[in-house]
């Protein structure tokens, strides 16, 4: 099924996402419909708040990706960042802000510790693609976004589509949800 996207200015994506304790059948479906809503919109990676879950989950897939055509979906639970390396520069968008794009500084490589979809314990290194989504998704998890990160100058060069999604005004060629406006 795939499951509407939450849009910038809804609550759900500035609020601090709860752990998971394990996993049951109403968790792998639902990382089941996250995959399909991904796809469905072209994304890479997709959190659990973006489709109405305030919970400790994103899923990744950078197999179309030019260079990571072998990288395997990820199914990520419960992360902590243990360390960063480095720094780059690289263009983000996100399915939450449709058309929007800008460049953010992160670390370039990370070591991160996680439970997978059999909610077994992992600790791994990450580096290029896989470390730049899965920053941007956990992210998600604690109510940040990736116009948060930008530099000022580049932020009010998008000002006008992000004060365009809080007036209700979004174009997305995938379904999406909007919580009431509040006045
Ligand atoms: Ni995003």
């Amino acid at each position: 099924m795939v499951l509407p996207i939450n849009i910038y200015s809804d609550d759900i994506l500035r609020k601090k996402a709860k752990p998971l304790k394990g996993i049951d059948s109403g968790i792998e479906e639902l990382i089941a419909f996250m995959f399909e809503t991904m796809r469905n919109a072209s994304g890479i990676g997709l959190a659990a708040p973006q489709v109405g879950h305030s919970l400790r989950l994103l899923v990744m897939d950078i197999s179309g990706l030019k260079s990571y055509a072998d990288a395997a979906p990820m199914v990520v639970i419960n992360p902590h960042i243990l360390a960063v390396r480095g720094y780059n520069d690289m263009e983000e968008g996100c399915l939450s802000l449709p058309g929007v794009h800008g460049d953010v500084e992160r670390p370039a490589a990370i070591t991160l510790k996680f439970r997978n979809e059999h909610f077994e314990e992992i600790t791994g290194e990450f580096s290029g693609m896989y470390a730049r989504v899965l920053q941007h998704e956990i992210d998600h998890l604690n109510g940040t976004l990736f116009v948060d990160r930008m530099e000022k100058r580049d932020r009010r060069k998008i000002q006008k589509e992000l004060d365009a999604f809080s007036s209700g005004n979004v174009n997305a060629a995938y379904p999406i949800a909007r919580e009431p406006l509040t006045a």
